[in-house]
């Protein structure tokens, strides 16, 4: 994922930039540079492939310096990894910019831009924000007034950094889909995609909102919003430890993790959601060309990823007609597998570090497409640097940050929300999925952060029912449909970090075994679906309390579930069906957290459990 930082200083800030760079690193990308305006007044850059120290080492053999300048980590979407197509991009000598994000219309720029005379020297849609922003110059010689005017002719996602030689005084900003936020210091101020890489600077940022456009000078900020009327932004002062490797104001890790669910599904949103569809280039370059020829798809994952994976078989073959399969890492490394034509192999990881996961990619990966063959690969993973995206043909980042607790929480919402955007990817360029649908879905997606807090609202109605648990030692865990796989996450939550025996069924599956073990020792938990199933779960419910067993239900608040004897509901807030089981994870995640405190448990290191599993 790319990464932007800038700067408008009375120092030499070179090292400020690429410092900056570094501390994004952990993002994932494949190339940098940097532009600096010279006290000559000369924009000059430097641009390599690689990593952030190759940037240095050239800054060091060819030295840069400037109080104004712009920095950035690309990830390829428009045209390969190449120093011709690293930002920052120019237009004639004066004008720089960075961007995160991408420009759908940028075909019909570009040729607009072409025809005007203007040259291209890669093949990004950024370059088209820099040309059509000298183009307005000429119309219109104020670099934020033209800035203001060049936005609205982009369609996409974006956040930009922008600096030119004639106004040496300003560094400007836009968003719109991709985050950015202003780092305030005395008599300099600084810009990033993500705070974290200007924590070494100052303390004190600004955030900017949907459709806001800065000027940042030295002393100064103005900021418009999206209707371009002058808005003044909150600063907010950063406290050590509010984020990264510590607590905070939480007990354990697993908690914290929980609780930041909105904002790191938030985060995997951005930059790649456009109107009303998915981008789907935020897979990467090629993956429209790729996904028109898939046919069918392969997941791979091992434990929590897996379950994501289960999720998504149900959306892909549900909502974008394509045949899935799924299957856990450790058993289809070593099985002979026939691999139907047209197939893509979809890793999911955490980590991008387990073992058999990666083995299975290997494997996937050994037999050239016309040689029966996968067509290629995806790893759908939280760390941009590791083994498995390395590998991988195309890769599409969870943007969940550092995740601590060993349970997985917010790992596994990330990798739904990004299975999420590859069902609508698939649906969207195989003209499987109905506009109408994938827009609806769209607009849920970014009502998600919002639900997810609602569900974290109910904390305390969780805590209370996880005393039902206290002295139990086996449960059983129901779900139909998509909720099935949740409901299999709430029981491996659950086993992992209370080590109470727990298994997950799907509600049909009840008469067949497990209703044998029901009895008033064996809780049984529901993860309620709230669609024409509903009905055939409260049949099923029955069989469980004429047993005498004790029901924990989540149940969509319309589905007019009430609470009775040995019957305890929970109400949800109402969501679109299609995300339920992303809604739906977090009280299971809060019951887990709360029954294993009560047993008094090591929440975020169960025993004989490791974070990452990078041996057989
Ligand atoms: C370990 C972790 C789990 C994780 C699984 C797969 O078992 O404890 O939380 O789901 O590995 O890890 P990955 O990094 O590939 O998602």
């Amino acid at each position: 994922m790319c990464g932007i930082v800038g700067a408008v200083a009375e120092r030499n800030i070179t090292a400020v930039l690429v410092e900056g760079l570094k501390r994004l690193e952990y993002r994932g990308y494949d190339s940098a540079g940097v532009a600096l305006l010279n006290d000559q007044g000369e924009l000059h850059r430097s641009r390599r492939v690689g990593k952030v120290s190759e940037l240095e080492a050239a800054l060091s053999q060819e030295p840069l310096a400037g109080r104004l300048g712009i920095a950035h980590t690309r990830w390829a979407t428009h045209g390969a990894p190449s120093e011709r197509n690293a930002h920052p991009h120019f237009s004639g000598h004066d004008l720089a910019v960075v961007h995160n994000g991408i420009i759908e219309n940028h075909e019909e720029l570009r040729e607009q831009l072409k025809s005007l005379g203007y040259v291209f020297s890669s093949d990004t849609d950024t370059e088209v924000i820099v040309h059509l922003l000298n183009h307005t110059l000429k119309i219109q010689p104020d670099l934020t007034a033209a800035l203001k005017e060049a936005v609205k002719q982009l369609h996409g996602a974006y956040g930009l950094a922008v600096i030119s030689a004639k106004q040496p005084d300003r560094l400007l900003a836009a968003r719109s889909g991709s985050p950015l936020v202003i780092g305030l210091g005395l008599g300099e101020n600084f810009l990033a995609s993500d705070q974290l890489a200007l924590r070494q600077v100052t303390d004190r940022f600004m955030y900017l909102e949907e459709g806001d456009i800065a000027e940042i000078q030295r002393d100064s900020v103005q900021i418009w919003d999206a209707a371009g009327q002058p808005v003044v932004r909150e600063s907010v002062q950063y406290h050590e430890g509010a984020e990264a490797a510590d607590k905070g104001e939480y007990r354990h890790f697993m908690l914290k993790e929980i609780h930041e669910q909105p904002k790191v599904v938030q985060r995997t949103l951005e930059g790649r959601l456009g109107s009303d569809h998915v981008l789907v280039q935020a897979f990467g370059p090629q993956a429209a060309e790729l996904f028109g020829k898939v046919r069918n798809v392969q997941i791979v994952a091992c434990g929590t990823s897996y379950h994501a994976g289960m999720v998504a078989r149900y959306w892909l073959e549900g909502l974008a007609g394509i045949p899935c399969q799924v299957e856990v890492a450790s058993e289809f490394r070593y099985r002979k597998v026939v691999v139907q034509p047209d197939t893509l192999f979809v890793s999911i990881s955490q980590s991008g570090e387990t073992a058999d996961t990666l083995a299975a990619l290997r494997n996937a990966k050994e037999h050239a497409p016309d040689k029966g063959g996968y067509l290629a690969s995806l790893a759908i993973c939280n760390v941009g640097i590791s083994s498995l995206v390395r590998e991988s043909d195309l890769t599409l980042l969870t943007q969940a940050g550092p995740e601590i607790g060993v349970a997985s929480t917010k790992a596994f919402t990330t990798q739904l929300v990004a299975l999420m955007l590859l069902t609508l990817s698939l649906g969207q360029v195989r003209g499987t999925l109905d506009k109408t649908l994938e827009a609806e879905l769209v607009e849920e997606l970014r009502r998600l952060p919002t639900r997810l807090g609602e569900a974290l609202a109910m904390d305390s109605v969780v805590e209370k029912v996880s005393e039902l648990f206290a002295e139990k030692h086996h449960s059983l865990f129901l779900g139909r449909g998509a909720q099935y796989p949740v409901a299999m996450e709430g029981a491996l939550k659950l086993k992992e970090i209370s080590y109470i025996h727990a298994e997950a069924y799907p509600a049909g599956e009840l008469k067949h075994g497990p209703l044998a073990l029901v009895d008033s020792d064996m809780p049984v938990v529901t993860v309620a679906p709230n669609n024409e199933l509903l009905e055939k779960l409260k049949s099923n419910l029955q069989e469980v309390r004429a047993r005498g067993g004790e029901l924990l239900v989540f149940a969509d608040e319309q589905a007019g579930m009430r609470n009775g004897e040995g019957t305890h509901v929970v109400n949800m807030p109402h969501i679109h069906d299609a995300l339920a089981p992303i809604l739906y994870t977090i009280p299971l995640q809060l019951l887990s957290y709360y029954v294993a405190v009560l047993k008094g448990t090591d929440v975020d290191q169960p025993r004989n459990l490791a974070k990452s599993v990078t041996v057989e």
